[in-house]
């Protein structure tokens, strides 16, 4: 089976897409043709667009924008689209790996289903999603094993997937946070990001609570 992983982070080099494909991919290689694409930092050219819809299976890791699809891939989608719509009878199954900010894996619902009317629109079978919550936790995670302490969710969600693809199926999307306290999550991102990002553009705390 020939399964084309596509990072859609718009991250030039590092991104959390890219740790969610690093950790799927050693579960789906055996038996199987494993091609990797990515959005950015150069848009994909029109034969690497052909060779995505040449797939058995698609795996879309992105981050979430705004509750939905960041530009860049999104413009890839309405390519793919507009080959469909040419050539449909290809049977392609989609799975998605979203990372969102918000601790809550569940923002990412609207996405999935903005998913789900693409893949009815080019004739494609939707397969299942991973949302993962607080993904700007992943980068920091690279040394915890898949399956254990905060990523033990992650795995099970991972190993759930990774046996739909497999198995050239769907099953149901699964939305998820990562074993770690969400007060925690909370107070690391405002003292470990925010402020300090506030500060190096010369602004205050205070600054960053204006209304406009
Ligand atoms: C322009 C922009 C919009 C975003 N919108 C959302 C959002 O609606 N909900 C959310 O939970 N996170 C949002 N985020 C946070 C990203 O989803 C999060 O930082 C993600 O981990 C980045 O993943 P990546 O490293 O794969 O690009 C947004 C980030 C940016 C830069």
């Amino acid at each position: 089976m020939k399964i084309v992983l596509v990072n859609g982070s718009p991250k030039p080099a590092k991104s959390n897409s890219g740790f969610l494909l690093a950790a799927l991919e050693p579960l789906v290689a055996e038996g199987n043709e494993l091609v990797s694409l990515r959005v950015n930092p150069k848009p994909l050219l029109p034969s690497q667009v052909e060779e995505l819809c040449s797939a058995d299976a698609i795996v879309l890791a992105f981050p979430l924008y705004v509750d939905a699809i960041p530009s860049q891939l999104m413009s890839v989608l309405v390519e793919v689209e507009a080959l469909r719509r040419r050539d449909s009878s290809k049977r392609v199954r989609v799975y998605a790996l979203i990372n969102n900010g918000f601790y809550e894996g569940q923002q990412s619902r609207i996405a999935v289903d903005i998913l789900r009317h693409w893949c009815d629109r080019c004739g494609f079978q939707f397969g299942m999603a991973v949302g993962q919550g607080a993904g700007e936790m992943l980068g920091s995670m690279e040394k915890v094993p898949l399956g254990h302490g905060p990523l033990k969710n992650l795995g099970k969600a991972m190993e759930k997937l990774a046996a739909a693809i497999r198995r050239g199926d769907s099953a149901e999307s699964v939305h998820i946070q990562p074993n770690f306290p969400r007060i925690a999550w909370r107070l690391a991102a405002v003292h470990g990001f925010w402020h300090p990002t506030a500060k190096k553009n010369g602004l205050k705390k205070k600054d960053l609570l204006r209304r406009f």
